[in-house]
């Protein structure tokens, strides 16, 4: 692909392929869009001959981590006497990361097929969503969803007459950005404080209830109908080696159109502002997150890094959530690192002393520094702090809140200097209207309440 190419040749709507229908979160909408056969398909096979399929697929989660699908499928022990659970992280909390809930508020019965399909694999006869819980009207229209699947025969007992049964739960989760963490959701469904667990033993072996689960995010489960549907080949013909398929591109910030983009795995970032309509009008990028604010920020250097799990390593960064976060040259990054560090303090969990000390001090500092009050030898100070918490936190959380601060340090060191020498920032706060975007699904969320 060029950048010169086209929008409908360089995206590829999959799970947003009905969104601009009348009503797309119906099922009668989702069954005229092959809703619902992916499941046929799979319930026609032997449940280890799905898990093949969608190990052969490539599908990697898109929960931040990329980590093989079908594999952890696979890990699920079999005869073993217990029952197995599926869990859906739905909590989707992070600064930029924006979309698991326009699909679910979309799309719901892209996921609950999915969901079905994988309790077949994993022999599963309970699932549960982990919804964030501040998204209310996402909630309703799930339960929605869950009870039209439910009075359709997609759910309950004998499916389809397969005499296979699966219920679904949807719990509301506790508002945490800790709960999205894959043990700490656990932990908080069982109905405790949600902090991290030790692993091992992993979720695999001993998850919720002490029992094998499989946790995965809302896209990664939504991604398996099509593939059950169109086969792997067409899967894998999306994408790039490494990281086939297609996937949401979540673009929010300075620009002219944010929203979602889905498109093959391995575009760039300026593939995807030449088709949305780039940054705001007289303006020019200044740095952006691949994947969320965890991720180590990027700047007009990175434009043409493949947005695939290899490309975004390799450029040294993560390739996360893609919640691409575009900032124009009216923000000053360490306003925009103190706000992101601010968060990561505040949802510290407070388990470990790394991360619940080091973000509390970081803060400290960025915040005497933006204000034009830091000293010499502040800079060095927030690097030996983020060094401290990087890769010695119990959990990734510490690591996120490191991430920006190395790489605005990186990349923007002399900015942070100019708040040390002139004493003040150098950017008219006022100017920068970055906090005052709201991301495309609360917008969405607000139309609905509003309607
Ligand atoms: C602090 C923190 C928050 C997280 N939040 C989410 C989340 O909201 N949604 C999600 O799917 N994964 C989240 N993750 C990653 C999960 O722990 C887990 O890797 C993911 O749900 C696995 O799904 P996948 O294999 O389908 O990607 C978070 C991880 C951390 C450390
Ligand atoms: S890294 Fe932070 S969020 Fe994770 S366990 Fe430690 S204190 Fe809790």
């Amino acid at each position: 692909m060029t950048s010169a190419e086209p929008a409908e040749k360089l995206l590829s709507p999959v799970l947003s392929d009905c969104w601009d229908d009348d009503r797309p979160w119906t099922l009668d909408t989702y069954l005229r869009h092959q809703g619902y056969q992916g499941l046929r398909a799979a319930l026609a096979m032997p449940p280890d001959d799905v898990i093949a399929l969608v190990k052969d697929s490539g599908l990697r989660g898109r929960g931040g981590a990329g980590f093989p699908t079908g594999l952890k499928w696979q890990f699920i022990p079999q005869n073993d006497g217990k029952p197995h659970y599926l869990v859906v992280n739905a909590d989707e909390s992070e600064p930029g990361t924006c979309k698991d809930i326009p699909l679910l508020f979309a799309n719901p019965h892209s996921l609950i097929e999915g969901m079905i399909i994988a309790s077949y694999a994993i022999r599963c006869d309970h699932a549960f969503i982990y919804l964030r819980g501040e998204v209310v009207p996402v909630l309703r229209r799930l339960q929605a969803a869950v009870a039209e699947a439910y009075a359709a025969g997609y759910l309950g007992k004998n499916i389809l007459g397969s005499g296979i049964d699966l219920d679904i739960t949807v719990h509301a989760g506790a508002g945490a950005y800790i709960c999205g963490e894959e043990t700490a959701l656990l932990d908080s469904l069982e109905g405790r404080r949600g902090q991290p667990r030790l692993r091992p033993p992993f979720p695999a072996i001993a998850g919720l209830y002490a029992c094998p689960t499989v946790v995965n995010n809302v896209e990664s489960i939504a991604s398996v109908p099509p593939i059950l549907t169109r086969g792997k080949e067409w899967f894998k013909s999306l994408g790039t080696e490494k990281s086939p398929g297609f996937t949401l591109y979540s673009l929010s910030g300075h620009v002219t159109n944010p929203g979602q983009y889905e498109a093959p795995l391995g575009v760039t970032l300026r593939q995807i502002l030449d088709i949305s309509g780039g940054v705001r009008a007289g303006h020019r990028l200044k740095f952006w997150t691949p994947g969320g604010s965890s991720t180590p920020m990027f700047t007009d250097a990175h434009l043409d890094v493949p947005l695939d799990y290899e490309g975004v390593g390799a450029a040294g960064s993560m390739l996360g959530t893609k919640a691409l976060q575009i900032f124009d040259e009216t923000t000053c990054v360490v306003r925009a690192v103190t706000r992101w560090t601010e968060f990561y303090a505040h949802e510290s969990c407070g388990k470990c002393t790394p991360c619940r000390e080091g973000t509390y001090w970081l803060v400290q500092l960025l915040r005497r520094i933006e204000a034009g009050e830091g000293v010499q030898g502040d800079l060095e100070k927030l690097l030996d702090i983020a060094d401290n918490i990087n890769g010695k936190s119990f959990c990734a959380l510490g690591d996120g809140a490191a991430s920006p601060i190395v790489s605005s340090l990186q990349y923007f060191r002399s900015e942070y200097e100019r708040h040390l020498t002139e004493r003040r920032c150098p950017f008219d706060p006022a100017a920068s209207t970055v906090w005052a975007h709201r991301s495309t699904h609360e917008s969405a969320t607000e139309r609905e309440v509003h309607a």
